[in-house]
C-alpha cells in the first residue's frame, strides 16, 4: 500500500481518537461556541492529515510521540477559540479569494515602528501617510520585547506575546492591526523562529539548570560535537564570534548561536519546542497579524555532517508550521527570509510552504546592473528564474534593513563568462565607492578575511549615487541617482510579484553615519541605512524643486502605473533581448493589454529596434521619458524606465 494512504488513515484515527480528549477539555468552550467548534473540526478534517503527516515525519521517533500529538491539537484548538470573529471572519474571505495578495493593487512598506514614528500609537498616526503612498501591506520589523542594548535590530526576542515597553503593549498592536486592515492594509511581523534572546524566559531557566529548558536549545557540554559541526558551517556573523558556537560561562557549556552570542538557536528536533512556536505564531495571529515573515529559515534544522542550511526538514517544519496556520487561523501567510542561493531561495515557496518570498537575486542583480551598466546576469535570472508556483508570489525590492549579499548563482555567472568570486570582489568595492568611477556610498559588512566575503550596507539613495552626487558632484549627477532609484523601483513594481519599499527610500534617504556613535550600533554597518524618519524630508516630497518631491512624484508616477493595469500583478513575464546589452526588456500581458519595459541601465542613450519586441511598430509609451521615433530604431534615454502597450492590442 503507498505510504500516503496509509497516512491519512492513521491521520484519520489519530484525530478519532484525539477528538473526544480535546472535546473533554474544552467543554466550557465548545457549549459557548458550537459554531466555532464546527469550523475547526471542519477545518481539521480537511488539513490535519497533512498536519499529521509532517509531524510523524518530524517527531514520530520520539517516544512520547503522542503526548505531542494531541498536546499541539490542544494548542490548535485553543489558538483557535480565542480567535476574534473579525478574524475568523477574515480567514473566511481570504478562503474564498486565497490569490489576494497577486493583485496589481498590492504594495508593501516596512519600517521600524521607532525610526518611522516613535511608538505603536504614533506608528497609528501615520496610517493616513501609508494610504496617500498606496501600502496595501506593512511589515513592522521586531517590536517584541528584547534585551537593552544589543539585540540585533530586535531580531532577538525576549518575549513573543510581550511589545517592548517602550513601543507599547500588544493591545495597541491588536488596535493597530484592525485600523490598518480598516484602511485597506495587511500587518505582516516577523516570527523569529530559529532562536530566541538569551534573556527569554526558556533561556533564563536553561541558564538556571533547567534540564527541561536546555533541550529548548542545542547546548553541549564541551566541544566535541561543535568541533565536528563547525567542520561544515558557514561562519554567518564572524566579526562577532567565530564558528557558530557560545560558551555559556553559567552552564558552563556550549550554546548554538549562528548569529550574535546572545542569539540562541532553538532545538526543534525537540517536539516541544515546534509546539510551543505554534503557540507564539497564532498567538500573533490572533492579534490580526495577516502575514508571518519567518526569519532566517535556512537555518531552522540542523543536522551532523551538513552545512546546517536549506535541509529537507526545515522544509518538513515550515510545511507543518504551514498546516497548522491553515486549521487555526486559516487567513494567514508566510513570506520567507531565505538569503541564500537562488536554487535553495524557490524552494521554500508553495502554496503549503510559504506563499510569498524575498528575490534576494532580484534586488541583488538590479545593482549588479547598476554598477556594470549590464543587463546579462539579471536578463538570465528573470528569464529562468523567475518563474513560480501560480499561486505564490514574489517580494521584490531594492532594500531592506539588512544588507546586500551577491546571491547570484556562481553557475549562472560561468555561463556567461564572469569569474563570481572577482565580479563579487568587483560589487564590493564598486559599492564601497572604492572602484575608480563608482557613483555608490555603501559601507562593508562582516568582512571576512578568512574566506573574503563581504557584503554592502547603505540606503537606496546612497548606493545609487545620490549622496556623492549632492556633496562631491552636482546636478546632473543627481539626475543620475534619482534616474537610477527610480529604474530600480521601476522594475519591481512592474515585474510581477509583491513590491516592498524600504520607507525612506521613497524621499530619498542618506546613510546616517551616526550609528558609530552608539555603542549598541557601531559593530554593524547595516545602521547606516536605519536612520529615523526624516519628516523635514516627507514634507517636502510634494514639492517637485525638491529632491524628495523628484523622488516621491516619480515613485508615485510608478506605483499609478502599477495600480492602473492590472498585467502588472503577478503571472508570466517574457524576457526579451534587445539587441542592446545595456537596455533590459521585458514583456508582460494578459487579456486585457500587452505591455513592454524597456530599462536603460546605462548614462549613455541607447537604441533600440522596436523589432526586438517581437511585435513592430503600434506601441504607445506609458511611462518614461524616451520618444518613440520610428526610423533608425527607438532612442531610449539615459537610465530611463520606460513602459509601452500595444495598440492593436489595448
Ligand atoms: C534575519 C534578519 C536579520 C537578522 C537575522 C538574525 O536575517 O533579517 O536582520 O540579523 O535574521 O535574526
Ligand atoms: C540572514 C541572511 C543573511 C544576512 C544576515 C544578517 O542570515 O540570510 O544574508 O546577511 O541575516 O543580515
Amino acid at each position: 500500500m503507498p505510504k500516503t494512504i496509509q497516512h491519512e488513515r492513521e491521520a484519520a484515527r489519530t484525530l478519532a481518537r484525539l477528538l473526544p480528549r480535546v472535546e473533554e477539555k474544552c467543554k466550557p468552550q465548545i457549549e459557548q461556541d458550537p459554531q466555532g467548534w464546527h469550523e475547526l473540526k471542519t477545518r481539521l478534517e480537511e488539513h490535519f492529515p497533512r498536519l499529521f503527516r509532517l509531524h510523524l515525519e518530524l517527531y514520530g521517533d520520539h517516544y512520547d510521540y503522542f503526548y505531542h500529538a494531541e498536546d499541539l491539537l490542544m494548542s490548535l484548538t485553543h489558538a483557535w477559540f480565542a480567535r476574534p470573529r473579525d478574524l475568523r471572519e477574515l480567514d473566511r474571505l481570504r478562503e474564498g479569494n486565497p490569490l489576494w495578495f497577486q493583485s496589481n493593487t498590492m504594495l508593501g512598506g516596512v519600517c521600524y515602528v521607532d525610526l518611522f514614528a516613535e511608538n505603536l500609537e504614533s506608528l497609528r498616526a501615520k496610517i493616513p501617510y501609508f494610504r496617500e503612498l498606496g501600502l496595501t501591506y506593512l511589515h513592522i520589523m521586531p517590536f517584541y520585547d528584547a534585551p537593552t542594548g544589543e539585540n540585533d535590530g530586535g531580531y532577538a526576542v525576549s518575549n513573543y506575546r510581550k511589545v517592548a515597553p517602550s513601543l507599547g503593549t500588544m493591545d495597541q498592536l491588536a488596535a493597530l492591526s484592525r485600523e490598518l486592515r480598516r484602511a485597506g492594509i495587511s500587518l505582516a511581523v516577523d516570527l523569529v523562529f530559529n532562536h530566541t534572546s538569551d534573556e527569554h524566559e526558556w533561556a533564563k531557566k536553561a541558564r538556571a539548570g533547567d534540564e527541561e529548558f536546555q533541550d529548548y536549545y542545542r547546548i553541549f557540554p564541551d566541544r566535541s560535537l561543535p568541533d565536528l559541526y563547525e567542520q561544515n558551517l558557514r561562519e554567518i556573523f564572524p566579526d562577532e564570534h567565530p564558528g557558530a558556537f557560545t560558551f555559556d560561562p553559567q552552564m558552563q557549556k556550549w550554546v548554538w548561536t549562528t548569529f550574535h552570542s546572545y542569539q540562541w538557536d532553538l532545538n526543534y528536533d525537540n517536539p516541544a519546542v515546534f509546539n510551543r512556536m505554534v503557540e507564539e505564531m497564532l498567538f500573533l495571529a490572533n492579534q490580526g497579524v495577516e502575514v508571518i515573515r519567518l526569519d532566517a529559515v535556512a537555518f531552522i534544522w540542523k543536522e551532523m555532517g551538513t552545512n546546517c542550511e536549506n535541509l529537507p526538514k526545515a522544509h518538513t517544519l515550515i510545511q507543518a508550521f504551514n498546516a497548522a496556520a491553515r486549521i487555526a487561523a486559516p487567513c494567514l501567510i508566510f513570506k520567507s527570509e531565505a538569503i541564500v542561493h537562488p536554487d535553495d531561495v524557490v524552494k521554500y515557496i508553495a502554496p503549503e510552504e510559504c506563499q510569498i518570498s524575498y528575490n534576494p537575486l532580484l534586488m541583488a542583480l538590479l545593482w549588479n546592473s547598476l554598477a556594470t551598466r549590464k543587463v546579462r546576469l539579471l536578463s538570465k535570472a528573470l528569464a529562468e528564474r523567475f518563474q513560480i508556483h501560480p499561486q505564490t508570489a514574489w517580494v521584490n525590492y531594492v532594500r531592506v534593513h539588512d544588507d546586500i549579499g551577491w546571491t547570484f548563482s556562481d553557475e549562472d555567472a560561468a555561463v556567461l563568462a564572469i569569474n563570481p568570486s572577482d565580479h563579487r570582489n568587483f560589487l564590493n568595492e564598486f559599492y564601497r565607492g572604492r572602484f575608480p568611477g563608482s557613483f555608490a556610498r555603501g559601507l562593508p559588512f562582516q568582512e571576512n578575511p578568512k574566506t573574503g566575503d563581504c557584503r554592502i550596507s547603505g540606503t537606496c539613495a546612497s548606493l545609487a549615487g545620490l549622496e556623492k552626487a549632492l556633496t562631491e558632484e552636482g546636478p546632473q549627477e543627481v539626475e543620475f541617482a534619482i534616474r537610477r532609484i527610480l529604474l530600480i523601483h521601476g522594475v519591481i513594481l512592474t515585474v510581477g510579484g509583491i513590491p516592498l519599499l524600504y520607507l525612506g527610500d521613497e524621499i530619498g534617504t542618506l546613510n546616517d553615519y551616526s550609528y558609530l556613535e552608539n555603542p549598541a550600533h557601531q559593530n554593524d554597518s547595516r545602521w547606516v541605512h536605519r536612520p529615523k524618519a526624516d519628516w523635514d524630508g516627507y514634507a517636502k516630497r510634494n514639492d517637485p524643486s525638491t529632491i524628495e518631491g523628484r523622488i516621491f512624484q516619480g515613485l508615485q508616477e510608478l506605483i499609478r502605473l502599477r495600480k492602473l493595469h492590472s498585467v502588472f500583478s503577478c503571472g508570466p513575464l517574457k524576457v526579451v533581448s534587445t539587441g542592446n546589452e545595456h537596455v533590459l526588456g521585458f514583456l508582460r500581458e494578459d487579456a486585457n493589454e500587452q505591455v513592454a519595459v524597456l530599462a536603460n541601465f546605462s548614462e549613455k542613450p541607447q537604441v533600440i529596434s522596436a523589432e526586438a519586441l517581437g511585435l513592430p511598430e503600434e506601441w504607445e509609451r506609458l511611462h518614461g521619458r524616451s520618444a518613440l521615433e520610428t526610423g533608425q530604431g527607438w532612442r531610449v534615454e539615459p537610465l530611463d524606465f520606460l513602459a509601452l502597450r500595444h495598440k492593436v492590442r489595448a
